[in-house]
């Protein structure tokens, strides 16, 4: 089976990698998302069973203030593979990862058929993105919320915002194991508690400091975001 995977760079790349070795990886200048043609070419030239976009800007201050390249990005980027996929006529599946952003954090555990409302623009750019995917008939959209399993990148980590957070490494075994089952549709990837960012953030870095919002200045943020789910199972944090 060949699979696609956007984003091979990037923190869940890095582990779909380690996890489908024989996966096709495109660096950035290889496949570009945002040349159109580049993306085209590319399965003119490559018949793909499945594709796994996690391609995105996802800096959210970033996002914010660089509207233009996030949008050509996050959305136009991933419609172009839509666009591909349709001109290709092969049965391509689009598993697109997703964020818990897209809803609004105002109550947290949040199920596949709750409504989205996201709080930023990398968020909106997000939400717009899955509209695109759902343009292909073989589509699986895929929320999660997790972070890389490294000492944490900040001095101190939020005490008031909440999720059922994941490790990448976690994330990566959860869409092997959903492709194996063949869903499709919306399916939310989640751990099995939720739990603070502090919280977080301690398990790699047992001497960050606290902080709570008041503390931030930027663009507004998701303060809940946990996710629920009425059609997968929950994975545990990998703590070692
Ligand atoms: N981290 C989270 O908390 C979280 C939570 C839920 C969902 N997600 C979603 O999960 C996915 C992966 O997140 P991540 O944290 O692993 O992202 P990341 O570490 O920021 O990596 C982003 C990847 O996208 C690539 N990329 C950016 N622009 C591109 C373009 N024009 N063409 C091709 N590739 C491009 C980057 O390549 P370069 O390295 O070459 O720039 C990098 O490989 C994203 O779609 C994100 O929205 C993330």
């Amino acid at each position: 089976m060949n699979i696609l995977l956007t984003g091979g760079s990037g923190n869940l790349g890095t582990e779909l990698k380690k996890i489908l070795p024989n996966c096709i990886a495109p660096t950035k200048q290889e496949l570009d998302i945002t040349n159109r043609n580049q993306v085209f070419d590319f399965f003119k030239n490559n018949s793909i069973d499945v594709v796994i976009h996690t391609a995105a800007i996802t800096k959210i201050r970033f996002c914010e203030e660089n509207q233009r390249i996030t949008w050509d990005t996050n959305v136009q980027g991933t419609r172009n593979i839509v666009d591909a996929i349709k001109k290709s006529e092969d049965n391509t599946k689009f598993v697109y990862i997703s964020t818990a952003c897209v809803f609004d954090g105002h109550r947290g555990m949040y199920k596949e058929s709750d409504v989205p409302y996201p709080e930023n623009f990398y968020a909106l750019t997000k939400l717009v993105a899955e509209s695109e995917v759902t343009k292909v008939s073989n589509h699986l959209i895929i929320r999660t919320n997790f972070v890389a399993k490294k000492p944490w990148p900040y001095p101190a980590a939020f005490t008031d915002r909440f999720g059922t957070y994941l490790f990448a490494e976690n994330v990566a075994k959860g869409i092997k194991d959903i492709l194996d089952e063949d869903l499709n549709e919306i399916v939310h990837l989640v751990g099995d508690k939720k739990i603070s960012m502090f919280e977080l953030a301690q398990i790699t870095s047992p001497d960050i400091k606290p902080m709570t919002i008041n503390d931030y200045q930027g663009p507004p943020l998701t303060m809940d975001m946990s996710l629920d789910t009425e059609k997968w199972k929950k994975y545990s944090l990998t703590r070692n």
